[in-house]
């Protein structure tokens, strides 16, 4: 069973072709970056212009990689939601006429439920019940997955998302764009112990929510308190990313290892951009061994956003008949329950 994916939720155009709803044949992805980095962030009409020009492209290259023509494939999957209402609309059309046009089923899919798949793609041993943490530009929630298709959001931000915060820290310190895999990179060289900076709510063990603009603005007032001169100093710049690093890492863990406390779930899946990062890869791993629990984590390719996830999440609701109407909409503030 061939399941040709199509993902344009923010800026990345993503075509890929599964098969069977593990087996990965082609994953394109094509990022925008050149176009947003003097912006420091993602310019929403920009994104769904850069969309229309490389979808066709890129579905031909998806096409000739996995060696499928488009008339082959048995499903069309498409992202409906959550993300920018433009960018959506771009793929949602394609996948709409490609599945008019060849008479194929068509499955609209939550991006946040693609996430989950993405570690499922990586590890065939990981199954419900286990917790789940999306972690990206636009997420930052905790998920009680009880069955794929069987989902409970324990908790998100109040504000801002943990990726967000990774690219607004990096562009104050005009040190590029997007933020998390510079901060990454940048925080290895540095200490993360010399600035104590709390996450919001991290202590709070009432609920699951959680609160990033606060350290946001207390990493960007630290670093404005030195001289120009100090600024300067690749130590201390090092320095205050890698200690904000490590507070990112311990709220998002003492607030996962609390829904495993309450749950008694035994696996924890991460997805999204910001799980691609080393620091929190080794530390909840760690954490994993201490305390005996499971830790997947998506392949570096599928933490990012990608089709091939929305192609696995495709085939599972395929095989479950769940096909979607074609007057479908983009949701761009679709939630997971
Ligand atoms: O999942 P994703 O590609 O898009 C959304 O759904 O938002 O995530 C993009 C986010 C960006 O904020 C980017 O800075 C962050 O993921 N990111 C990272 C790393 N790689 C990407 N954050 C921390 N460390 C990384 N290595
Ligand atoms: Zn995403």
């Amino acid at each position: 069973m061939y399941c040709l994916a199509i993902e344009t939720s923010c800026d990345d155009t993503c075509v890929a072709i599964v098969k069977d709803g593990s087996v990965i044949l082609s994953n394109v992805i094509s990022n925008q970056l050149d176009f947003h980095r003097r912006f420091g962030g993602v310019v929403p009409e920009v994104a769904s212009r850069k969309h229309l020009e490389y979808l066709i492209p890129i579905l031909d290259q998806a096409c000739q990689e996995a060696g499928i023509d488009v008339s082959q494939i048995d499903v069309v999957a498409c992202t409906y939601g959550p993300g920018l209402a433009g960018s959506l609309l771009m793929g949602l059309c394609l996948a709409k006429t490609i599945a008019i046009l060849f008479q194929k089923p068509f499955v609209a899919i939550n991006h946040l439920e693609g996430h989950l798949f993405a570690s499922r793609l990586d590890h065939p041993d990981l199954t419900p019940p286990f917790i789940s943490l999306i972690i990206s530009g636009g997420h930052t929630e905790l998920i009680m997955v009880k069955d794929w298709g069987v989902y409970t959001s324990l908790g998100r931000t109040r504000d801002d998302a943990v990726g967000e915060v990774y690219d607004k820290i990096a562009k104050h310190l005009a040190i590029g764009y997007p933020g998390g895999p510079i901060i990454d990179l940048l925080s290895q060289n540095g200490n993360p112990n010399r600035f104590h900076f709390r996450g919001g709510l991290e202590d709070n063990k009432e609920n699951f929510e959680f609160s990033f603009s606060g350290l946001k603005t207390a990493v960007i007032r630290t670093y404005n308190q030195f001289s120009l001169n100090e600024k300067k100093d690749d130590t201390l710049r090092n320095d205050l990313l890698a200690s904000f690093q490590h507070s990112v890492y311990r709220t998002l863990w003492k607030k996962t290892f609390l829904a495993v406390k309450k749950t008694g779930y035994q696996g924890i899946s991460l997805g999204g951009g910001v799980s691609a990062n080393s620091y929190l890869r080794h530390q909840f791993s760690q954490q994993g061994e201490q305390h005996q629990l499971n830790i997947y984590f998506p392949s570096l390719t599928l933490c990012t956003d990608n089709a091939a996830m929305i192609a696995s999440c495709g085939s599972f609701h395929f095989s479950r008949g769940e096909l979607s109407p074609l007057d479908i909409e983009p949701h761009p503030q679709l939630r997971i329950v």
